[in-house]
């Protein structure tokens, strides 16, 4: 027996034991962050805490009011590493720093797409692309689940926008689901079994996500095999005993005895069969046992130790933009001036605001740790150049430039504001406040040698970029933030992350631009799975920085892309090798990536999609052989028709390199695979049973109905003008047939063809 299924197994004995109203009453929480215990059974509660990078172990219900905990970088920047072990080890301190709390699941990670760059909680999020947040999230989970702590996937599913969070409507075709919004999810799922999922707060397709068989029972349970229990966002139950029979374990918070009433009254009124009641309760205690077991009372977690690393991670999450003349890394024993210009240098903004608000234990900034590492205050001037709102002032711009100029290079923190991203709304603009934008032209003016220091949580427009020689996304990377700046500005650390999502050039090149966030309580996902960098091939729209780019103090080459086969049946896998040789003088690693592009699809897919990655460390000079293996999913698109995974046989290439749009490397490989047979129903066209193997015996039959002897052939009484328009009407009719449902000809016939007949037909054709 695997370990969890005798979890499972002492969860159903204690429910056989179990009355009505005991196991209603586990099905809702213990006031905000606990499950319920039944004393008489010896059934202990469980506490939940978020998450995602850092633990909240709420000590009231202001947001701020938490333990102190390690604040790790956010999800958006953790995803820039492009690092599935470190973000592992990043999983497994903040189930440390749960246990030493006592808090048995993490509610995170969380993974939604970044359907728009727009979105308020894009910050917590990973990527706009769905095998990367997938893989990471992977790493992250057996990380946290690897030291004994349960851990909450959420939001499931669809859930892309703060705008009427509670109640919109996510509306989107299941192609468009099952090949961005539902693939992070499945592959957590089936690669490290979370012990929970959130289910959001949204609709999708017009069922709510907390009471969805669709998501809850068939995708989750049946084809993903989820052993774990399922969770409400806090406060996403509508009608608590359709969520039961969906499959949702737990309501968070608890509601009291209103939805343990209501679970009682459907049960009593033959709505809801206990047995289902049974099995929701079961799947829950199985996930507490599990959670109590692995409880380590009295563990202590190394605060220092974790500061250390999330200075690592960090460093491994900003991004190097741009670096024109190689004016970073700046000199550490030098004698160059330097100006600090913007209030974010002391006072940075390192983490979003809402659930995911951590109390950190710690906290550098840039200002104290250039002092620091450059060795005194003497070479370092500041100018604060903006209040904490992003507004600047004629005498603050002054101060600044002034420090700008008695500078040899001035170094311009900006980004965004608290108040401009934040868990409960969603951005209006990619713009950043106009006193930063200010701040970083006046001082470039004065000064040649300018770089910008970032510090948002998602994308922003850069309307000064070409002014400024040097630019470092620096996210929101957690307390120990300051000090991974100063050690990239520096080149104690070597920048090595690249972006998980693009970032474009004007806010109204966003894919989604026109439909983002809808209104009304309903969003329609008219895009389709052109989101991110997707979006910006398809419509061959040049980015600001593009997905996947970033660059390094040291340099990368790529050569001798082999596949393992020229051809392939869509049933075997692909090796894929491939080298990387650093060519710079110093150390360095290099996020590679692979992309997969269909050469001529039948239905409108992306240019390329991401299919592979992996992160290569490697010292000057060295070189390493990188190998992947594909398989039929990676060729594959999800066909509505058939509502099946398909690949169309044809030729794929091969997309190898250090960006999505720079792509050195590539190679065909030709995919042989049984081309998809559409089912032929009643509704289908006379022209798919044209194109059908076993229909088209019986298309002449089908288009005779109507043609009759409309192709009379060539009458030589015609004359040549009478020919062209009989020719003319017959091509009319033939569109106007071929277009046609095979069940209007029984109306076209006058009954000749008869409702038995097409069944017959139907019968043959299957
Ligand atoms: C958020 C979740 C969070 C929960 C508990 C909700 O509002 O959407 O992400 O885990 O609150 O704080």
């Amino acid at each position: 027996m695997s370990q969890h299924s005798q979890y499972v197994a002492k969860a159903q004995t204690l429910v056989s034991q179990m009355t009505l109203e005991e196991k209603a009453r586990l099905l809702s929480g213990n006031g905000s962050w606990t499950t319920h215990q039944v004393e008489r059974l010896g059934i202990p509660s469980i506490f939940m805490a978020d998450g995602p990078h850092g633990l909240r172990k709420a000590l009231g219900p202001n947001t701020a009011d938490s333990v102190p905990a390690t604040c790790f970088p956010t999800a958006s920047a953790l995803a820039s590493s492009w690092n599935t072990e470190l973000i592992q080890q990043v999983g497994a301190a903040l189930a440390r720093e749960a246990q030493a709390n006592d808090v048995q699941l993490l509610l995170g990670p969380g993974i939604n797409m970044k359907r728009s760059p727009l979105g308020g909680r894009n910050f917590e999020y990973f990527s706009e692309d769905p095998l990367l947040a997938g893989q990471l999230s992977a790493a992250y989970i057996q990380g946290v689940q690897g030291e004994g702590v349960g851990t909450s996937l959420k939001h499931f599913a669809v859930n892309n926008q703060e705008f009427e969070r509670m109640v919109s409507d996510s509306i989107l075709d299941e192609r468009t689901m099952r090949e961005i919004y539902l693939p992070a999810f499945e592959i957590s799922i089936t690669q490290a079994q979370p012990w929970s999922v959130m289910c959001a707060y949204n609709k999708v397709n017009g069922v709510y996500a907390s009471e969805n068989p669709f998501l809850l029972e068939d995708i989750l349970r049946k084809e993903w095999g989820f052993e774990g229990f399922v969770v409400s966002d806090w406060g996403a139950v509508h009608d608590r005993a359709k969520g039961v029979q969906a499959g949702l374990n737990l309501e968070m918070p608890g509601s009291g005895e209103v939805n343990r009433k209501k679970i009682i009254e459907a049960v009593n009124a033959g709505e809801l069969p206990e047995k289902r009641l049974d099995e929701v309760v079961v799947s829950l205690l199985a996930v507490v046992f599990k959670a109590v077991e692995h409880r380590r009372t009295g563990f202590r977690a190394d605060l220092d130790q974790h500061h250390a690393l999330a200075r690592q991670v960090a460093g491994e999450s900003i991004i190097l933009l741009k670096n024109e003349d190689q004016l970073l890394p700046l000199e550490v024993g030098g004698k160059k001036k330097i100006a600090l210009i913007g209030a974010f240098a002391k006072e940075p903004r390192f983490q979003g605001a809402g659930s995911s608000q951590v109390n950190p234990a710690r906290l550098s900034n840039a200002h104290d740790e250039l002092v620091a590492l450059l060795g005194g205050s003497e070479r370092i001037g500041y100018a604060s150049g903006y209040d904490l709102e992003g507004v600047t002032s004629a005498q603050l711009l002054d101060e600044a430039r002034q420090q700008a100029k008695n500078a040899d290079v001035a170094i311009v923190f900006a980004g965004l504001p608290d108040s401009h991203e934040s868990e409960g709304f969603d951005r209006a603009t990619l713009d950043m406040p106009e006193g930063h934008n200010q701040l970083i032209e006046a001082v470039s003016q004065v000064q040649p040698n300018t770089v910008v220091v970032l510090m948002n949580g998602s994308a922003i427009t850069m309307p000064w970029v070409a002014k400024v020689k040097a630019i470092l996304e620096g996210w929101l990377t957690g307390q120990a933030g300051g000090g991974a700046i100063a050690d990239i500005l520096t080149g104690k650390v070597n920048p090595s992350a690249k972006l998980q999502e693009t970032f474009p050039v004007r806010t109204e090149d966003a894919p989604s631009a026109l439909e983002f966030p809808g209104l009304n309580q309903r969003a329609y996902y008219g895009e389709g799975v052109f989101i991110g960098y997707r979006y910006y091939d398809k419509k061959n729209l040049a980015p600001l920085f593009p997905f996947g780019f970033g660059l390094s103090y040291t340099t990368f080459a790529y050569s001798g892309l082999t596949l393992g086969a020229a051809s392939i049946r869509d049933t075997d896998s692909l090796t894929v090798q491939f080298k990387v040789k650093n060519t710079g003088k110093v150390a360095g690693k290099e996020a590679v990536q692979l992309y997969v592009r269909e050469d001529k699809p039948v239905v409108s897919r992306p240019e390329k999609e991401l299919k592979a990655f992996t992160k290569v460390a490697l010292q000057p000079g060295e070189e390493k052989t990188v190998s992947f293996t594909l398989k039929a999913r990676d060729f594959s698109y999800f066909d509505l028709g058939r509502r099946q995974w398909t690949v169309q046989p044809g030729r794929f290439d091969i997309l190898v390199g250090g960006s999505s749009r720079e792509l050195p490397l590539r190679q065909s490989v030709s995919v042989e695979a049984p081309v998809a047979v559409p089912v032929l129903t009643r509704e289908s066209l006379v022209k798919e049973f044209r194109d059908h193997p076993k229909g088209k015996e019986f298309y002449p039959r089908l288009a005779g109905i109507i043609m009759g002897g409309a192709a009379a052939g060539t009458d030589p009484k015609r004359t040549p003008q009478e020919e062209r328009a009989r020719k003319k009407a017959e091509m009319s009719t033939l569109v106007f047939v071929h277009d046609m449902p095979a069940y209007k000809l029984i109306n076209f016939s006058e009954g000749k063809f008869t409702e038995q007949m097409l069944n017959d037909i139907l019968a043959q054709v299957q």
